[in-house]
């Protein structure tokens, strides 16, 4: 690849904030300047990457996390800053609509609040693994610059259940003190009709509990619940939510968008991204990233400066038999 493809990789990573991408491609720059025998360029190169991937750089820009939990709050919820942006995630028109929707009503809601109505904040994601449910979590948290909170279940759900309902009024109050996301991966935990365990009745006030606390909460933060099992979610959850979004398989667009950004840092003029799109049939979006990266890896090891189509049906196909082992 030319500097120049390498500095346009580069602006495009920078646009999507999108950090590993950028010093990935930083990195393809070394290996490129270090094959065109500028080995001193090389090593400068190699050696801001390795400083900024080990953090000693101050980043300028990174918020200040004045948002740790402290006390209870601590076991229950991890706290992170994501730098993800919408951007970097490769959507169908639909979804991509859904959720700039929930972006332009956090933006604008004074707008909406003068005027009585509320912003869409308690949303419910419903999809396979790997359709890009927690990476939105993400990205929301990311686009709105709000600290992430994860809540950590095996902490919420302990043997002793009696203790989860004060344990997520914790957590509730939380919402209501920070304004922030407020992240319930694999709700399925708590949001089950039924449950094979004995201890259903339990379940049960947990779930109760639940809707009360997401009824009642007026707070400005969001709320987010993902699960890979909507159909054992209670039918009683789906109204308290502002919006129930759908994730799926990645269609053709999708599936391209993925591969050529994952391998954006390389020579590409030669491959057949269509016979690429229709290997990945039936892989999620988190298994069609991992190939790319994959190809990118067999590229780089060989000192190519090019994916070849070998490299990614190789990869996709490997990927392939693992998902369906
Ligand atoms: N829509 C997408 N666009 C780009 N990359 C994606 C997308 N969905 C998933 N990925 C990739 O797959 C990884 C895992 O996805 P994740 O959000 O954890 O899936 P889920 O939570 O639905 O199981 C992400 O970190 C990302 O690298
Ligand atoms: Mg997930």
């Amino acid at each position: 690849m030319t500097a120049s493809k390498h500095l346009i990789a580069l602006l495009k990573s920078h646009i999507a904030r999108d950090d590993d991408q950028f010093l990935s491609i930083a990195m393809q720059a070394a290996a490129h300047e270090a094959r065109k025998g500028h080995g001193q360029v090389a090593q400068q190169l190699r050696a801001l990457v390795d400083q900024a991937r080990s953090g000693k750089v101050e980043r300028a820009r990174r918020p200040v996390p004045i948002a740790q939990p402290k006390g209870d709050l601590a076991a229950l919820v991890s706290v992170s800053f994501s730098e993800t942006r919408l951007a970097s995630m490769a959507l169908t028109d639909e979804l991509e609509l859904r959720l700039k929707r929930v972006l332009t009503e956090q933006r604008q809601q004074h707008k909406l609040v003068e005027r009585g109505l509320q912003p869409r904040r308690k949303l419910l994601l419903v999809g396979p693994p790997g359709s890009g449910k927690t990476m939105t979590a993400g990205a929301l948290a990311g686009e709105l610059h709000l600290p992430l909170f994860t809540v950590v279940f095996d902490t919420l759900i302990t043997r002793f259940m009696g203790e989860t309902a004060s344990k997520l009024r914790i957590i509730f109050d939380a919402m209501a003190e920070t304004r922030g996301v407020y992240f319930f991966d694999e709700f399925d935990a708590i949001g089950s009709r039924r449950s094979e365990r004995n201890d259903v009745g339990e379940i049960r006030r947990v779930l109760n509990s639940f809707l009360q606390f997401l009824e009642k909460d007026d707070s400005d933060s969001l709320i987010i619940a993902a699960t890979n099992h909507v159909e054992l979610l209670d039918p009683a959850l789906f109204r308290r939510f502002d919006d129930v979004i759908q994730y799926g398989l990645p269609d053709e667009g999708v599936t391209l968008k993925i591969l050529q950004s994952r391998l954006v840092g390389f020579e590409a003029d030669k491959l057949d991204w269509g016979k690429a799109v229709e290997l990945t049939a039936g892989l999620s979006q988190a298994e069609i990233s991992r190939a790319a990266d994959e190809a990118a890896k067999r590229a780089i090891l060989a000192d190519r400066s090019n994916v070849t189509d070998e490299d990614l049906s190789v990869s996709i196909q490997e990927r392939g038999s693992a998902a369906h082992r």
